[in-house]
């Protein structure tokens, strides 16, 4: 099974930060999964809310501000800004860090609370202009960003988020739509969804788990991959049999 470190190696780092993105490789992990939005000037910038309390104690939200405020901010209130200064990293920043290695991103595109016309096109000329479209996963919670870029880019695999649908054969919708991958939440995915996955190629990347004891269940699902916090955790479990 694949483990994906979720917004970089987050359980013990700042999340999103490049000290995470950093962490995480050190760990030997597959990939990392990662959170866009678009600043005030429409560049693209790492960090999973739109506003940037939690992470930063900033007011407001990101496109109020412009890459080089956002940029300036200290990232490290999830850790208690215990790490120095982990700002707020440009998407340019770390495609020039993973480039040079072999990990495989999963871009959440941050469209379900905002919308960000130009933000898929965005995403897919900065990872093609770094060479690295074929070491990337789409997904988004918001179906109409994935379908979008499935149709710009039908090439890059894209996953879709969910924890809300409930229709009955989901994969097949999943299936005629273009996508890859399935990305349910652990506690969301049920037997048969897992099931009719893997009868219509829909891989599965169940996030966010954190627990060891998941595993077995994941196994059991079939599932491709682990999207986890603490990616050392999971591949030692994963070594040892868990
Ligand atoms: O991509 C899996 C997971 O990151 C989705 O939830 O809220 O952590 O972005 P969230
Ligand atoms: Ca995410």
């Amino acid at each position: 099974m694949k483990v994906y470190a979720h917004r970089g190696a987050s359980g013990d780092f700042p999340e999103n930060t490049m000290l995470a993105f950093e962490e995480a490789a050190k760990t030997g992990c597959y990939g990392i999964e990662l959170d866009v939005h678009l600043s005030k000037d429409g560049k693209l910038v790492i960090i999973h809310d739109e506003e940037l309390k939690r992470t930063t104690g900033q007011p407001g939200i990101v496109p109020n501000y412009t890459l080089e405020e956002l940029t300036s901010f200290n990232a490290g209130k999830t850790k208690a800004d215990s790490f120095g200064f982990t700002p707020i990293p440009s998407f340019e920043e770390y495609c020039e860090f993973v480039k040079k290695t072999n990990l495989v991103t999963n871009i959440e595109m941050k469209t379900g609370g905002i919308f960000y016309p130009g933000l898929e096109e965005k995403v897919i000329e900065t990872v093609r202009r770094h060479g690295i479209e074929d070491r990337v996963v789409l997904s988004s919670f918001n179906p109409f960003s994935c379908m979008h870029a499935i149709r710009l880019a039908p090439e890059i695999p894209c996953g879709f988020l969910n924890d809300t649908f409930r229709i009955f054969n989901f994969a097949a919708m999943l299936k005629v739509c273009g996508f890859r991958y399935y990305h349910p939440g652990f506690e969301f995915l049920t037997d048969a969804v897992a099931e009719d996955c893997g009868k219509r190629g829909i891989g599965l990347n169940i996030w966010t788990v954190n627990e060891t004891s998941a595993l077995q269940k994941l196994k059991e699902w079939k599932a491709e991959s682990v999207i986890t916090n603490y990616p050392a955790l999971m591949l030692k479990a994963l070594m040892e049999g868990a």
